[in-house]
């Protein structure tokens, strides 16, 4: 009897020992990393931490360090989550990356507005814009690995976004970013980061703003591939164009924030026109019970064909980075959906997509 429980208590540690994790089975390939949010940040989440230290080699911070949060006002700086953040970042050591410096969503008004309400002038822009990535990236010089520096200044057509900071400053804004970023720690990989890249005109717009970087001086270390992606949008063969086409620039790509939205009503114009002639499909909710086990094999096969891609191209990607731990912190559950997007669940246990996607690194 006390020989048996031995075997078995010795089976049971030897799994545990060899349980396969991601950054193990793509440690040759690129680095595996996950976003993490507050809780996880301030240690309130035991359980998704000890699957981020488990599992995950890179950390990204779901919201910490943009602008509204590190910056709220004018003479405020507020570090005490990202300074935890990069504590724990260190102490597992992983590699830190910085989200995001120079973006439309997520910044006060106050950045582009003066006293009278309205708009400031380019050189008021442009010092406070030097203040902000001075002091953030200056912070963390040399602990931050990268730094997303401009997110999503790209619009579907390929033009540069009528955003606030192209407004005022000029097409120059993004430049001028990515020189400021580099004097506040000339050691920090700087990146651009952008989601849809993988349709074709926006790809181009983008390629021509990287190439235009390339021009005027600027290293940009690589692109971002955001990877918010659906069941059927953008196709395995999207994906490898667009990494390819940017490693021709000489530039890596990072995929940034991936995860796959499985909620029928959330497919857009992707072919789900068909599913959504069912009325209980257009609900949000639709999956609140749970996602059938037809589904789950769905999106494991979904992201087999994108982590094929991925390693495969491993030469050019340098990381792949999932947008939250468990489905229970994705943002993708916003406006009442119920979701499904990434390797683990609610409970933060691997789902069939996990088990999927090792076998693509168990070459
Ligand atoms: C999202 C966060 O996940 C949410 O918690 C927040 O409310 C809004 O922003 N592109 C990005 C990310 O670059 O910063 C966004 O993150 C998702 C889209």
């Amino acid at each position: 009897m006390l020989a048996v429980l031995v075997a078995l208590l010795m089976a049971t540690r030897g799994a545990a020992q060899t349980q396969p994790s991601l950054k193990e089975v793509f440690k040759k390939d690129f680095l595996v990393g996950a976003a993490l949010n507050y809780p996880q940040i301030l240690g309130l989440d035991g359980r998704g931490d000890s699957l981020v230290r488990q599992q995950f080699n890179a950390i990204t911070p779901e919201n910490c360090l943009k602008w509204e949060s590190v910056h709220p006002r004018p003479e405020t700086y507020s570090f005490e989550v990202p300074d935890k953040y990069v504590a724990f970042g260190e102490k597992n050591g992983m590699a830190i990356i910085g989200h995001t410096l120079v973006w439309h969503h997520q910044t006060p008004r106050w950045v582009f507005d003066s006293a009278n309400g309205k708009p400031v002038d380019r050189e008021i822009l442009l010092r406070r814009m030097h203040d902000h990535i001075a002091t953030v990236v200056g912070r963390y010089k040399g602990r931050i690995k990268g730094w997303d520096v401009v997110n999503e200044a790209v619009d579907e057509d390929g033009s540069l976004r009528q955003s606030p900071w192209l407004k005022i400053i000029g097409e120059d804004f993004i430049v001028k970013a990515f020189q400021f970023a580099h004097e506040a720690d000339p050691n920090a990989e700087l990146y651009y980061n952008d989601y849809s890249l993988e349709n074709a005109p926006k790809r181009k717009g983008a390629l021509a703003l990287v190439k235009k970087l390339q021009e005027s001086g600027v290293h940009v270390a690589a692109v971002g591939l955001q990877g918010h992606y659906k069941l059927v949008w953008p196709s395995p063969a999207q994906v490898e164009t667009t990494i390819t086409a940017f490693a021709a620039l000489g530039v890596k790509v990072v995929v940034t924030e991936l995860d796959i939205d499985v909620v029928p009503a959330s497919q857009g114009n992707e072919g789900a026109d068909l599913l959504l002639n069912n009325k209980d499909m257009r609900r949000a909710d639709f999956y609140a019970a749970g996602l059938p086990d037809s589904m789950q094999q769905v999106l494991a096969r979904r992201y087999t064909g994108l982590f094929a891609v991925f390693v495969r191209n491993a030469e050019a990607v340098d990381r792949v980075t999932f947008w939250g731990v468990g489905d229970g912190n994705s943002w993708l559950n916003s406006g009442g959906r119920v979701n499904y997007p990434l390797l683990f669940d609610r409970k933060y246990q691997p789902k069939p997509a996990f088990d999927a996607v090792l076998k693509t690194g168990m070459k």
